[in-house]
């Protein structure tokens, strides 16, 4: 086909391949049949991306004599709980769908957690195809094999690794994505190339504002952030260690989402977004990178009318001391001590386990001065 960029995940005998594209949901059958043993697959969506792209996948499907059923799932980050969770293992039991069978994931980065998980316990393991809609999903979700569920305690404290056997990412899919949700994602696209490739910003301040209406410079872009997350997850796939600069701007992000009750104040992509930016400033404060680090940050976010700061987030925020407590409930706090991942210039991010609160307190107060 021409135009496909085919990304390996070197994970031994759970390696796969991601394939990235125009047209791809409508070749999916094509790209899905060799997995099969036998021509049926079970699919899970979310009602809105059914709504837009469903009859395409099907047909799809169809065309190469694969039968299919499908479940669409309400919209939104509330469905990846235990209930809509159980709903769709139950379901896939209901359409009989055995040890040898494929699930597909079809949608964003919610379908995709939520269907990965329920294929890693269904059976005892399942294999599923992730075929991600958003950008978000694109570039970092669907990629790598984190799955998993919300519960009262936290955002994605139950699930397991189970990698998919293939994704296909349909750039004409990002056709139909509201442009918040869009730039959202493109928070985590920016991600990649402060954490591991300064080239890469290099291209994205040039080219960034016309991503969403050129599908050659978003694939361009998908692809590259995918080939960072593949060679990072290859050699870290449980998070030991590298896979945690996947985690730039997260710490401060999981606090602002935690701040601002998950709600659309405040958008997974776009915490990330502001978490980079502040990160970049903690860099700079504790004298690893130079204050143009940050600035250029910044000055990439604004050219792309993205939220860059606190002052951009709508509603009352806790003060300095009541985010540095939320921080301190994320998951990846180790012995009590904050992780942060800070960065001695753009692409040069590395983990650091022993930030001194003194630091972040100052860092999030000035920001909080600039509402
Ligand atoms: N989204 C971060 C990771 O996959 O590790």
């Amino acid at each position: 086909m021409n135009g496909l960029d085919v990304v390996p995940v070197a994970l031994g005998a759970r390696s796969y391949e991601v394939r990235i594209g125009r047209g791809l949901i409508g070749r999916a059958g094509a790209e899905i049949a060799p997995l099969l043993r036998r021509k049926r697959v079970a699919i899970v969506t979310d009602e809105t991306v059914a709504a837009h792209h469903l009859a395409a996948l099907e047909a799809a499907l169809a065309a190469e004599g694969i039968a299919c059923t499908s479940l669409a799932l309400p919209p939104g980050e509330a469905t990846k709980g235990w209930p809509q969770f159980a709903r769709c293992v139950e379901w896939l039991l209901e359409q009989k769908v055995e040890r040898r069978d494929v699930v597909v994931a079809f949608g964003g980065g919610v379908i995709g957690d939520l269907v990965g998980f329920a294929a890693s316990v269904l059976r005892r393991g399942v294999r599923f195809v992730q075929i991600p809609t958003t950008l978000l999903a694109q570039v970092d979700s669907s990629v790598g094999g984190k799955t998993g569920i919300n519960t009262a305690q936290g955002k994605n404290l139950v699930g397991a690794f189970h990698q998919p056997s293939l994704v296909l990412a349909d750039i004409d899919a990002l056709d139909t994505l509201a442009p918040r949700d869009f730039l959202a994602g493109y928070g985590e696209v920016v991600k990649y190339g402060l954490l591991g490739d300064a080239d890469f910003f290099d291209w994205l301040e040039v080219n960034g504002p016309a991503l969403a209406a050129d599908p050659a410079r978003r694939q361009r872009a998908v692809r590259r952030s995918v080939e960072m997350k593949a060679e990072i997850v290859a050699r870290d796939e449980t998070e030991e260690g590298d896979r945690a600069l996947l985690n730039l701007g997260h710490t401060f992000c999981h606090a602002l989402e935690k701040a601002t009750g998950y709600s659309d104040r405040l958008l997974h992509g776009e915490g990330v977004a502001i978490g980079c930016a502040l990160a970049f400033e903690l860099s700079q404060r504790l004298g690893l990178c130079s204050q143009e680090a940050p600035s250029r940050v910044r000055a990439h976010l604004r050219a792309m009318g993205m939220k860059v700061d606190l002052a951009d987030i709508p509603g009352d925020l806790p003060d300095a001391a009541g985010l540095l407590a939320l921080m301190g409930q994320d998951k990846k706090v180790v012995d009590g001590r904050l992780r942060f991942i800070l960065a001695r210039g753009i692409g040069a991010a590395f983990v650091a386990d022993d930030v001194p609160g003194e630091a972040v307190t100052a860092v999030l107060t000035e920001a909080l001065h600039r509402r």
